[in-house]
């Protein structure tokens, strides 16, 4: 992907995170999910009274895709407040790797100074658990 590519999914991810709900923490996540076919699926994170059924934007985004169709991805932007360097969770990295299982998938965010980074779900989820360890796929 483009330097443009990368800031064109970030300005999704932007405008994802409008539609955050985060009473709780007040930290509004927008992601952008590039699939394979081209279209872009936008996530926010969704925050519930009961703390721990709240969920990231990244997860969001994947389950709205997949629950259209789309399980090949190419890229996933993530978008927080300004001024916060912000990279997906824990859960959010075991999950996307389950769809990029060579670990390719381009992870694109900003760092604290606004400028954009970005990485391979590979780099941030080394050794990750996979479906090949279950005999799987
Ligand atoms: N959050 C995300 O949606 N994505 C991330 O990459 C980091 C954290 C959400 C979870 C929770 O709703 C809020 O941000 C504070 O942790």
């Amino acid at each position: 992907m483009t330097q443009d590519a990368d800031a064109d999914l970030l300005a999704e991810a932007e405008a994802a995170r409008a539609f955050a709900h985060a009473p709780y923490s007040r930290f509004q996540v927008g992601a952008a999910l590039l699939c394979a076919d081209g279209t872009v699926q936008r996530g926010c994170n969704v925050e519930n009274a009961s703390y721990p059924a709240g969920i990231c934007a990244e997860r969001t985004a994947v389950a709205a895709a997949v629950a259209g169709g789309r399980t090949r991805f190419a890229a996933i932007a993530v978008a927080g407040p300004d001024g916060v360097a912000i990279t997906p969770c824990g859960i959010c990295r075991q999950v996307l790797s389950e769809f990029s299982p060579d670990g390719a998938l381009r992870v694109i965010a900003r760092d604290a100074s606004g400028a954009i980074h970005a990485t391979t779900i590979g780099a941030l989820l080394p050794g990750a658990f996979g479906a090949a360890a279950l005999g799987a796929r």
